[in-house]
């Protein structure tokens, strides 16, 4: 067995893990991240793509701004399309100037990985039977194995950063959570095409046959959402049959559709609505995934792990110089406020742009008239914009 000792022990190395890990080497505390993927797979694992203004500050002023500011897509609004028609939602003239970009989930990661390389702090990859234990007591401990070898870490703190299927929420006792839960009968089927994006902004549509978006990575690669099945077979789907689907429901009168080209990559996400309360237990602390899921429709999940990182290193940062727990004590509520914000976001942009298996054709037209309004009222369209950019960092 071989013993090591760190000051916070951080479980997966997805965004929140990544994060944490940077921002704590910025404020000179020690950690070390494990992971149970490979390199190659969390890199390669393609997801969000939509960056609030809050994350992008974050990654220039921590020194993660070069390649973003490179190869990121500034975007000023995104348009809404139903019934035929596009109608823009200007984010910066209704937010005093706030926007988007457009920089893949897998890049940010590469920027962090590199980063975490720079700092020579360990990061383990393919590390197996993971556990996490004594976290109620002063001595928290987690072990694994890697290459063969078993290994313990004690540390401080755990930062259970381990997405939805980890287990450093199970390892919590059932009884010291409460777990607030919706489940949503659709998913998502994406593709990443190698054509290039037929519109500057993204597009969200609703049609009668259900929900598309429109999105990209890069001036050559198209990334597009479709409704489907939460089980859906990806294998009846041929390429064909994805592009007349999507073209049928982004499609407007005008003609504009999205360029068609190579399907390079494809998957189906279900969708879910999960809060877990409270996202502390002793000296385990959960953050991102971990803690909350969002339906991806309000492009909040990954900004979420980045803002609870946040708000965990400021509140380490401060129990290490000062030996001050108040932030710490607070990590919980402080994050819940921003969390249960998102999930208000994010359930409203989900319901007013899905057709729900077992809606009516008047929940149809209900969500319809909802657009209208939407896309005419600048008090409606300034809800939209403002949660859509995201609330300042605090
Ligand atoms: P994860 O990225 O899941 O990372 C957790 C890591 O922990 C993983 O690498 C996992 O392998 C590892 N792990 C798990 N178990 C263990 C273990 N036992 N031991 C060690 N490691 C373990 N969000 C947005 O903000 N904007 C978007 O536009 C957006 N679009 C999305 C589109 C899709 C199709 C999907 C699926 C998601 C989207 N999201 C979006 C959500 C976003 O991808 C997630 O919220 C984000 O990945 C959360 O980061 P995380 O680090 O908390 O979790
Ligand atoms: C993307 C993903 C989202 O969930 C979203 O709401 C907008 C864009 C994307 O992958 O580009």
């Amino acid at each position: 067995m071989t013993r090591t000792r760190t000051q916070v022990g951080i479980v997966g190395a997805g965004p929140a893990g990544l994060f944490l890990g940077h921002l704590l080497h910025l404020e000179g505390i020690d950690s070390v991240i494990i992971e149970d993927r490979s390199r190659d797979y969390v890199v390669e694992r393609v997801r969000a793509g939509v960056l609030e203004q809050g994350t992008v500050d974050l990654m220039r002023e921590t020194g993660l701004g070069e390649r973003l500011d490179r190869d990121g897509m500034r975007h000023g609004g995104v348009y809404l399309a139903f019934q035929g028609r596009r109608h823009r939602i200007d984010f910066e003239a209704l937010t005093g100037g706030r926007g988007i970009t457009i920089y893949g989930q897998n890049e940010v990661v590469k920027d962090l990985i590199a980063a975490r390389c720079r700092s020579g702090r360990p990061l383990f990859y393919s590390v197996e039977d993971v556990a996490v234990a004594d976290f109620d007591g002063a001595r928290p401990r987690i072990y694994f194995r890697f290459e063969g070898e078993e290994h313990e870490i004690a540390c401080d703190f755990v930062a259970g950063c381990d997405g939805s299927h980890g287990v450093c929420r199970p390892s919590i006792p059932a009884s010291a959570l409460r777990i607030y839960e919706r489940d949503y009968q659709f998913g998502w089927l994406g593709i990443l095409a190698q054509a290039p994006p037929a519109s500057d902004e993204l597009v969200y549509a609703l049609n009668e046959s259900g929900f598309a978006l429109f999105s990209m990575r890069s001036s050559t690669v198209t990334r597009l959402y479709l409704q489907c099945a939460p089980d859906e077979d990806l294998g009846s789907w041929s390429d064909d049959a994805i592009w007349a689907e999507l073209e049928k429901r982004l499609g407007t009168a005008d003609g504009w559709r999205p360029n068609r080209g190579p399907i390079a990559q494809r998957g189906v996400t279900g969708m879910r609505s999960v809060v877990v309360e409270p996202m502390r237990h002793g000296a385990l602390f959960l953050a991102g995934d971990a803690a909350h899921i969002v339906p991806p429709t309000g492009a909040k999940g990954l900004n979420l792990a980045v803002s609870d990182v946040r708000t965990l290193s400021r509140a380490l940062a401060m129990y290490y110089r000062e030996g001050r727990t108040g932030m710490l004590d607070r990590y919980s509520d402080t994050c819940l406020r921003r969390v249960w914000r998102a999930q208000r976001f994010s359930w409203w942009m989900t319901s007013m742009l899905h057709r729900a298996p077992g809606s009516c054709e008047f929940d149809y037209r209900r969500q319809i008239a909802e657009l209208e309004y939407l896309t005419s009222s600048r008090a409606a369209m300034t809800s939209l914009a403002e949660n859509y950019v995201g609330m300042a960092l605090e």
